[in-house]
């Protein structure tokens, strides 16, 4: 398809739901006691695997008037799944329900697509196992089977800065016979320690270290989803790097430890403003307003990693443009997405113009490039595919993508949204 290209932005809007939140409420929500309803449930391809895999585990769950109705059965009242758990290309769906998994009362296969057969899930075997989870993988990636079976609590000390490995830990710690404790080196996502401790969850946090204690139950909560700020970021990039845009995107959740991304482009000149800043079922939310703006370079490391996994591909693409050259370090995890982030937004971008090389744990970006559209590769990567389509506003001919098909994965209404903002 070609891309919209030579385009600036203008109008204040919505995005779609948040990616993590919404997975979570299914969840928390499947194993609560109570009916919980969620307003603003993202129905991405990723979420809609998420609600299958607990359909076919005798949940019901239903959708009237847009908000999503579940019927939480309590910690085990999961059945067992006539056939394998098919979580599509969700890693955060296969990582945290497998937390789930490890103490229920019957075994479970589960699986995905080619990509999910790909990644890595030694990650949270090795853990499961430490609190006595019996799992066999297929040499630790998917298919994966659990044997429920009763667990400890543990002391871990998380290898790599990871929210799903932090949230499956959290979620297998609910059927533990003692507390379990987690330190993290450097903070990822807490959207799960935030939302348990919603639904009545122990949860104690100190800086990096979050425990939690033994409890009975959850209890079932009315949930609304804030818009995904990893989804708006793809239009404030655009905002920022097109001429005369202004945007406002309404009801963003500005969690601290998803800001990663807007505290680089604070910091490289963007005029970004958080207006109306609030909470939501205890997540901060805000309006971000957004003025196109000359950008300059920045690097980014260490922990500020974790906080905009999800946008490098979108900062490798602004510090292509912005003024000086840029060393990202540290994102080695970019290897182990939906596709090796490192290599294919370096090679997409090189495609057009920009002069990325891949270092071992992230990549060095020439900056001041002007790029010339050409024919582009998504990689099946829903993320590699929103940032080509960011890139070709500020070509002057369109952008060509093999396929937009993987957008759907997490922001279905993208496509909708660029074209109703664009002039
Ligand atoms: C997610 C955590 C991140 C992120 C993914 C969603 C989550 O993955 O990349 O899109 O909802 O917990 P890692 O925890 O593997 O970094």
């Amino acid at each position: 398809m070609s891309l919209l290209y030579n385009k600036s932005l203008k109008g204040s809007f919505f995005v779609d739901g948040d990616k993590s939140i919404s997975h979570r409420a299914i969840m928390l929500g499947a194993i609560a006691e109570g009916i919980t309803t969620i307003k603003g449930f993202l129905k991405g391809e990723d979420c809609l695997s998420t609600i299958q895999c607990f359909k076919d585990m005798g949940i019901k769950i239903i959708e009237e008037n847009n908000i999503i109705k579940v019927y939480g059965n309590g910690l085990k009242g999961l059945k067992a799944p006539a056939k394998a758990l098919y979580v599509g290309n969700s890693g955060t769906t296969i990582r945290l329900i497998s937390g789930i998994l490890a103490s229920q009362d019957f075994s479970s296969t589960i699986t995905g697509d080619n990509s999910i057969l790909k990644r890595p899930m030694e990650r949270i075997i090795t853990p499961l196992s430490l609190m006595g989870a019996n799992i066999h993988s297929n040499g630790y990636k998917a298919p994966i089977t659990i044997n429920g079976t009763s667990l400890n609590g543990i002391e871990y000390h998380m290898p790599i800065d990871s929210a799903q490995v932090k949230s499956c830990i959290l979620l297998a710690s609910l059927y533990a016979n003692e507390k379990t404790t987690i330190i993290e080196k450097n903070k990822s996502r807490n959207h799960s320690e935030i939302m348990l401790r919603y639904f009545g969850a122990n949860i104690k946090i100190d800086n990096n270290t979050i425990t939690s204690s033994p409890i009975d139950k959850l209890i079932a909560k009315d949930i609304e989803v804030c818009g995904d700020i990893s989804s708006a970021s793809f239009f404030i990039t655009a905002a920022l790097i097109t001429k005369n845009s202004h945007i406002i995107i309404k009801n963003v959740g500005i969690n601290p430890t998803r800001i990663g991304f807007l505290e680089v482009l604070i910091k490289m000149g963007a005029n970004i403003k958080f207006l109306n800043e609030r909470y939501l079922n205890g997540e901060k939310i805000a309006d971000i307003e957004v003025f196109s703006s000359k950008l300059k370079a920045c690097d980014i490391n260490g922990a500020i990693i974790p906080k905009m996994i999800d946008e490098i591909p979108l900062f490798a693409l602004i510090s292509s443009i912005a003024n000086g050259n840029t060393i990202v370090k540290d994102a080695s995890e970019l290897k182990f997405k939906e596709s090796n982030r490192i290599k294919t937004i370096s090679t997409e971008l090189n495609k057009l113009g920009a002069n990325i090389i891949e270092t071992e744990d992230g990549m060095i970006i020439e900056g001041n490039k002007n790029f010339i559209a050409t024919k582009c590769n998504s990689h099946n990567d829903h993320r590699i595919a929103m940032t080509l389509a960011i890139a070709s506003l500020v070509c002057q001919e369109p952008i060509i993508l093999d396929d937009k098909s993987c957008i759907n994965i997490s922001f279905p209404n993208f496509f909708k949204i660029l074209e109703e903002i664009t002039y």
